[in-house]
């Protein structure tokens, strides 16, 4: 959750802000269910941690920082710094997955990537997502929830429990196409303007 108070969404309806949130709630989740489960849940654990944050870095970086960019107040070099921790997060997630989740070093690894995550998405919380709120109008920030939805519904899912044992090891990497069609869904989304990314 926020470390700072932001205001209140006005109306029922999610905005975009509100469901980021929520996926770093989930994202937190799923480690935890990585660093502590065993067997198929560590493992599908692994691969839902995977697609979230394909999905969720992605609609950032497609959406919310270059739009934080277009903000009063110059906020260049606090998004260089999102961005350089989002390329970091990444360069370690590929090393992780491309050794396997039953490799020497993987659990250590997860427990760096969920640092370096988790402190992410603290600083996204602090030093972000409040200057949205606070000078985006909330009619848009609503309709930009719909690119996070795009996002996910652009993503594969894994299988629910029973119907294949395997198929967890095929989103255990989220491959290159993937992320290009959850790009192209983010871009495609109502209220995202193509000059701003
Ligand atoms: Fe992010
Ligand atoms: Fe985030």
């Amino acid at each position: 959750m926020p470390d700072t108070a932001m205001p209140a969404t006005p109306g029922p309806e999610p905005d975009v802000v509100d469901l980021l949130l929520t996926q770093h709630a989930q994202i937190e989740e799923l480690f935890l269910l990585v660093t502590g489960g065993e067997g198929d849940i560590r493992r599908d654990a692994f691969g839902d941690l995977v697609r979230m944050l394909a999905v969720h870095e992605t609609a950032e970086e497609e959406v919310i920082h270059p739009l934080s960019r277009t903000l009063p107040g110059g906020n260049d070099d606090m998004i260089d710094e999102r961005l350089d921790e989002e390329r970091e997060a990444k360069e370690t997630l590929k090393t992780l997955i491309e050794a396997g989740i039953d490799a020497d070093g993987f659990d250590e690894g997860v427990l760096l990537l969920r640092k370096s995550v988790l402190e992410h998405a603290r600083h996204e919380e602090r030093y972000e997502f409040p200057r949205l709120r606070q000078h985006v109008p909330p009619d848009r920030l609503r309709l930009l929830a719909g690119a996070v939805r795009a996002a996910e519904a652009a993503a594969p899912t894994r299988p629910h429990p029973g119907a294949e044992s395997a198929t967890a090891n095929a989103v255990a990497g989220v491959p290159l196409a993937v992320i290009d069609r959850i790009r192209d869904a983010v871009r495609g989304a109502p209220g995202t303007k193509k000059k701003e990314s």
